[in-house]
């Protein structure tokens, strides 16, 4: 989605912006903009296109300019164009601005501001945001004064940037229900959506709450709530290291943050098995307080909702609780039962996902208990939950999540034990015997690694199908969800997954000679039915590719063969063989891999 860098300080501005905005390429994006100061007049350069494209614009119009906000737009209101990209201009040119989230009120306010003599160019609701402030600027002469006013105005989510050609000393930024983050240096202050845009440059990171304003000047700065009364906020030391944002001689980031399953498995366990039970970081739970929850729900979105389905089972068999799994988009509408006794864990790899958080907000308020798992140190979805967990993948660049579901699924499983263990499970063997097979991962995971060149012929002979299914029973039917997802946002394949069992009630009228059919057989007392339901798509002439840690007949066109585990953990390892696939069919289809067409990495609109 939209990325924000923006700069302040002793450096050139602009060759700190565009370095911002292409690591930020990676959310998907459809246009790219920049404005700097220089000499008493702000100057934007904006198009529809690449961060190479606005570069070469910016090539034509060399500036020393030391004060700068860029943008990358990702289409919401009015399509990718020139006049709709950012940086918007007020009517008097005096304001410019950029915009990531959605104002939702935005027609009354465009309304408001024609009536009152304004004109409007583009089709974009962040064009009424210049406006709105320019109209507040005329009657207060106080720039802090008018954004106050507007951002008090605005409904929706909001992270801007806003220069003044009668300050040029100063960035203003706020915010509310859109990141914002400040890196702060010697050379100056680096602000950005996301942190890898400016890692580069500085470690040290104030990151922004709801309903922040900040001054940003070359070297200070100053916060302030939206009635302006002076706060203050700490900076956080960021641990990332920039090279980590790097390809490191993989073809593309999907790539190797796939080879990275291993390292982000090992470090997401990091210490928490290393006593006789579990601890972690931000909880401390009690027998007398998980007897009374009645209900867990697990809820969030895509890849990462995939990651609850695949760990209901160990959270119901070790805690006796019932568990339930929804979208974030459907859980925040439907009323959801919600009470006192029930457990809510929110998962997002970026902790910034708006339906995620909408979710995570009406369970707080409807008296749940909230568990944020979050990729991202100080994400909205952490500051928002009653208790936040990290996994520890590591920053995930391609659109197409991988080592981030792998970690969810790992941190998952490991509370699960967590709370068994609180509530005294019986069955103290399987506890050990799970977490022997945690800590087995990351090595198995790299045996499937190395087996990586069985994957290319299939993807060879099968990326020019027009449909895919996926199929699996049990824990493996999640695993195929995700297989599903995953060839589908990057290779454009229609695809679906099904319950291995609901085949013959309706999707099998689609099997015909070719078709490809990818399944998912790791459970033994499941798997005589599944490959019964295999047989019956071979009598239709599918084409079939099996995963599985059985040893099976060779009756089928390809076979992947997995490292064993307990069940529990299965998803971990059987996902990996699909998201090679989803890969090496990407890349036989020459296709972008990392930034898949109409995607965005971090989905912070509804
Ligand atoms: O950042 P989040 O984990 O909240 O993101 C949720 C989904 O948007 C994400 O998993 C999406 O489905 C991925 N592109 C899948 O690869």
């Amino acid at each position: 989605m939209c990325g924000i860098v923006g700069y302040i300080g002793t450096k050139k501005a602009v060759p700190i912006l565009l370095e911002g905005l292409s690591k930020l390429e990676y959310r998907g994006y459809d246009s790219a903009g920049i404005a700097v100061f220089e000499d008493g007049n702000i100057s934007i350069t904006k198009d529809e296109g690449r961060v190479n494209h606005l570069q070469d614009l910016l090539n034509n119009k060399p500036t020393n300019a030391n004060i700068g906000i860029a943008h990358t737009r990702w289409a919401t209101h009015g399509k990718p164009s020139e006049i709709n990209a950012h940086p918007h201009a007020d009517n008097s040119k005096k304001f410019s601005v950029v915009h990531n989230g959605i104002i939702e009120n935005y027609s009354d306010i465009k309304k408001f501001l024609m009536d009152n003599e304004y004109k409007f160019l583009s089709d974009t609701d962040t064009e009424v945001i210049p406006n709105l402030i320019s109209y507040y600027y005329d009657s207060t002469n106080n720039l802090l004064e008018a954004i106050s006013l507007a951002c008090k105005d605005f409904k929706g989510s909001y992270a801007i940037e806003v220069i003044c050609s009668d300050c040029p000393d100063r960035i203003i930024v706020a915010k509310k229900d859109s990141p914002l983050v400040i890196g702060t240096s010697k050379e100056g202050n680096y602000i950005a959506s996301d942190i890898p845009a400016v890692l580069s440059h500085t470690k040290d990171f104030y990151l922004l709450e709801d309903n922040d304003i900040v001054e940003v000047f070359p070297s200070k700065l100053n916060f302030y709530n939206q009635n302006l009364e002076l706060i203050s906020r700490k900076t956080e030391k960021i641990s990332w290291d920039a090279s980590s944002i790097e390809k490191n001689g993989f073809e593309d980031f999907m790539l190797k943050e796939i080879y990275e399953q291993p390292k982000s498995i090992r470090e997401t366990i990091g210490f928490k098995l290393n006593k006789e039970k579990i601890e972690l970081d931000n909880i401390s739970f009690t027998k007398e307080f998980l007897s009374n929850i009645n209900k867990i729900f697990i809820i969030a979105c895509g890849t990462a909702m995939h990651a609850g389905l695949a760990t209901k089972l160990t959270f119901e068999n070790l805690c006796k609780i019932p568990v339930e799994v929804d979208m974030a988009s459907e859980f925040r509408y439907r009323n959801p039962l919600i009470d006192k006794k029930t457990l809510a864990i929110f998962i997002s790899q970026s902790g910034e996902t708006a339906d995620t958080i909408g979710a995570l907000k009406l369970a707080k308020e409807k008296g749940a208990t909230t568990i944020a798992l979050s990729n991202v140190i100080g994400s909205s979805i952490t500051r928002e939950a009653d208790i936040y967990l990290y996994t520890h993948a590591g920053p995930e660049i391609a659109v197409a999540s991988t080592k981030a579901y792998t970690a969810q699924v790992t941190l998952l499983n490991i509370l699960a034990l967590y709370f068994a263990e609180i509530l005294e499970y019986s069955d103290t063997k399987l506890i050990k015997e799970l977490k022997y097979e945690l800590l087995q991962l990351p090595n198995k995971i790299d045996d499937i690694l190395k087996n990586y060149k069985e994957v290319i012929p299939i993807a060879k002979d099968i990326y020019s199908a027009s449909d895919v299914f996926f199929l699996g029973r049990g824990i493996d039917y999640p695993v195929a969800m995700e297989g599903s997802l995953k060839l589908k946002e990057i290779s454009y394949i229609h695809s679906e997954s099904y319950a291995a069992g609901e085949l013959k009630h309706g999707p099998i009228a689609l099997i015909d000679n070719n078709f490809p059919v990818i399944s998912i057989v790791t459970d033994e007392m499941l798997s005589s039915k599944t490959i019964s339901n295999i047989q019956e798509v071979v009598s239709r002439g599918a084409k079939t590719i099996i995963v599985t840690n059985q040893d099976l007949s060779k009756n089928f066109d390809y076979i992947i063969k997995i490292p064993k585990t307990h069940k529990y953990l299965t998803p971990i390892l059987s996902v990996i063989p699909l998201q090679l696939l989803a890969y090496y069919i990407s890349k036989e289809k020459g296709l972008d891999v990392d930034k898949p067409r109409n995607l965005a990495k971090s989905v912070t609109v509804e």
